[in-house]
C-alpha cells in the first residue's frame, strides 16, 4: 500500500440481492463493514436492462444508515435528478454518454444538495471527461459493458484506472475513481494498486457464501495482497 492513500470505501450493489430478503441483506453488509450502497438504475434504453427506480431507493434507504451511491444507467438523467434526491441519494452519477449538456447536469446535481459523479463504459475514451473533472466528486470507470451483474471484468480497465488516476493527480484534483463491474477478490489488489478509491461489487458480495463476512474479505483481499 502506498503511504497516505484514502481509505478504500466498499460499494456492494444491490443488483445481485435477493429482493426477498432485502432488508436483512442490507443490514448484513452494513454490520460487515460497507461504506456505501450502490443502486443501479437501468432504463432498458440507456442499456438493454431495467432494473428498479426512485421507490426502491427509498426504501433502501429507510433500511440502512450508509450513505447511498446512485448509478444512473439511463437516457435522460435530467428528467429524474430531483425524484434520486427525494429518495434519499447521496451520491449520483450520471453517464457522460447519457448528458447532452454534462457540465449542466453536473451543476443541478450540486445544486440539488447531491455529490455528481461521471461515469462512462468501456469503450469511451477518458478524454471524454477532460472538461468536467473538476467539477466530480467521483468518477465511475465501468469495467464490464453496463446492463447486467455477473459479468467478466475487463482486463483493460486496470490500465484505464491507472491513467485516470494520473491524470487526476498531476491536475491536482480530488475526485475519487469508482470501479464497476465484476470486481472480485482476485483483481480487488491490482484495481487499488492502479488507484481505484472505491469498489463496487454485486456478485462477489451478495452471492457470497457467508453475506455477513463478504465485504471484509473483498477489503482484505484488497489491500492485502
Ligand atoms: C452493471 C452495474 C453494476 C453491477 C455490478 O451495469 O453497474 O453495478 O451491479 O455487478 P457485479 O459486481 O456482479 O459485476
Ligand atoms: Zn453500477
Amino acid at each position: 500500500m502506498m503511504p497516505n492513500r484514502r481509505r478504500l470505501l466498499i460499494a456492494p450493489s444491490i443488483l445481485a440481492a435477493d429482493f426477498s430478503e432485502l432488508g436483512k441483506q442490507i443490514v448484513a453488509v452494513e454490520k460487515g463493514g460497507a461504506d456505501l450502497i450502490h443502486l443501479d438504475i437501468m432504463d432498458g434504453h440507456f442499456v438493454p436492462n431495467i432494473s428498479f427506480g426512485p421507490s426502491v431507493v427509498k426504501t433502501v434507504h429507510g433500511l440502512t444508515r450508509l450513505p447511498l451511491d446512485t448509478h444512473l444507467m439511463i437516457d435522460n438523467p435530467d428528467f429524474f435528478l430531483q425524484e434520486f434526491q427525494k429518495a434519499g441519494t447521496t451520491y449520483l452519477t450520471v453517464h457522460v454518454e447519457a448528458c447532452r449538456d454534462l457540465r449542466r447536469t453536473i451543476s443541478s446535481i450540486r445544486e440539488l444538495g447531491m455529490e455528481p459523479g461521471v461515469s462512462l463504459k468501456p469503450d469511451t475514451p477518458l478524454s471524454s471527461l477532460d472538461d468536467i473533472l473538476p467539477e466530480v466528486v467521483q468518477v465511475l470507470v465501468m469495467s464490464v459493458h453496463p446492463g447486467f451483474g455477473g459479468q467478466k471484468f475487463i482486463p483493460e480497465s486496470v490500465a484505464r484506472i491507472q491513467t485516470l488516476r494520473a491524470t487526476i493527480s498531476s491536475r491536482k484534483l480530488k475526485a475519487l475513481i469508482e470501479v464497476d463491474g465484476g470486481v472480485d477478490e482476485e483483481n480487488a489488489s491490482a484495481l487499488v494498486v492502479a488507484g481505484a478509491d472505491i469498489l463496487v461489487a454485486g456478485t462477489a458480495i451478495f452471492r457470497s457464501k457467508r453475506l455477513s463476512s463478504a465485504v471484509q474479505a473483498l477489503r482484505e483481499s484488497a489491500v492485502n495482497k
